[in-house]
């Protein structure tokens, strides 16, 4: 039962889109209307600026390290704390409170991965940034990171939850940025620092 309510406060703690809030309050906008349509950082850093931006993907971040820490807390052991984080995520790409309309779960991703493994993460983490500055391609970053975080995961020999969950956000990751595919494989995707969306 408390492992329900454990999941389900993830759900609701996700589903609070901080680039939907902060656009609406900065600019009085829906971020989703704007540049790419999505509701997350990148997005953020394209319409609104830095500041903006660097709040909403710490903001996101945080939402994962929240939800993983409250079923340590409250239940512990390993399932509970992934089936939390996997919540957060599913939140913030389809949050109960914005019409389902989320972002693509990249930062959250990032706060639940760092938080049940931390060295796999951080290691996926560095290779993404230097895919991103050599090629300012943030969505590519964004599918490096998520698929080479099992990778690492496998090679350092973590427990089966943590590896399970990192293929399940893997896949989330790659079906939530179909669209930056086909921009990439056509050679007309958004690069970092263009403002058009
Ligand atoms: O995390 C989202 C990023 O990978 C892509 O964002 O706005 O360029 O579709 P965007």
């Amino acid at each position: 039962m408390f492992e329900v309510i454990a999941i389900l406060i993830s759900y609701l703690l996700g589903s609070i889109s901080f680039s939907i809030l902060i656009a609406k309050w900065v600019k009085g906008i829906d971020i989703r209307n704007h540049g790419s349509g999505n509701a997350g950082a990148t997005n953020t850093l394209r319409i609104l600026g830095k500041g903006p931006a660097i709040a909403v993907f710490l903001l996101d971040i945080a939402k994962g390290v929240a939800a993983v820490w409250l079923g340590k807390l409250m239940i512990g052991g390993e399932w509970v704390p992934v089936l939390c984080g996997l919540a957060a995520i599913i939140g913030h790409n389809w949050p109960v409170y914005f019409g389902f309309k989320g972002g693509k779960g990249i930062a959250t991703t990032v706060g639940v991965l760092a938080t049940l493994a931390f060295l796999p993460t951080l290691f996926a983490g560095l290779l993404a940034i230097g895919i991103i500055a050599l090629t300012r391609f943030v969505s590519l970053g964004s599918l490096v990171l998520s698929a080479l975080t099992p990778v690492f995961i496998w090679l350092m020999n973590m427990p089966y939850p943590y590896l399970w969950a990192s293929l399940v956000i893997c896949l989330f990751a790659f079906v939530r940025h179909r669209t930056n595919i086909v921009k990439l494989m056509q050679g007309n995707e958004n690069k970092l620092g263009a403002r058009k969306g």
